[in-house]
């Protein structure tokens, strides 16, 4: 089941992201400041636990979302909830009004990439030392709007 996250959740997101390297983690704080700001945060639950959450950040008078964050604990990945919780993430995009998906990834981070090449995304940038480490990252995107083709 996929759902929005509230402040409830907190000690489950925390828990969640301590399987991550430590520099790429969300402490309280930071997750207390996202659930609280203009943003989305969506979760997945397995039998009441949470396995996967993502964070989409919406800023005033902008049609392009961000995808902040999204992880999958490790005992759940490659099953398709990566792919699923992604969707959910540009529904509730589309549902705010947002025309377009962004986001940036580590640019040695292939599982993702590929996650998100094969859902559609494409990479519109490259930024040297993007991370705190130096990694660069790959911007990539999405439009969630079909154009129009002009047709009446
Ligand atoms: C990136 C991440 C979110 C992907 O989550 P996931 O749930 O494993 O993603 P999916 O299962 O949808 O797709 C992953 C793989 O499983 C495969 N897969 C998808 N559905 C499947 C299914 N039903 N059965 C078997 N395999 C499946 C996909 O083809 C994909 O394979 P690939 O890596 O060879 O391309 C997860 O690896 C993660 O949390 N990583 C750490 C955090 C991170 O890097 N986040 C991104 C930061 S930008």
């Amino acid at each position: 089941m996929i759902r929005a996250a509230s402040l409830a959740d907190l000690p489950s997101l925390v828990a969640l992201e301590n399987s991550f390297p430590e520099v790429d983690r969300f402490d309280r704080r930071t997750w207390r400041r996202l659930l609280a700001g203009q943003t989305a945060t969506l979760v997945h639950e397995t039998d009441g636990a949470i396995d996967a959450s993502a964070v989409l950040l919406f800023r005033q008078g902008s049609a392009i979302a961000r995808l902040y964050s999204i992880s999958v604990a490790p005992a759940a990945r490659g099953r398709g909830l990566g792919a699923r919780l992604l969707a959910a993430c540009e529904q509730q995009a589309v549902s705010r009004g947002a025309a377009a998906l962004r986001l940036e990834v580590r640019s040695t981070n292939s599982s993702a990439t590929r996650l998100y090449v094969a859902a559609g995304y494409r990479v519109i940038a490259q930024i040297e030392s993007y991370y705190p480490d130096g990694e660069a990252a790959l911007r990539m995107e999405k439009n969630l709007i079909a154009p129009s083709d002009g047709a009446p």
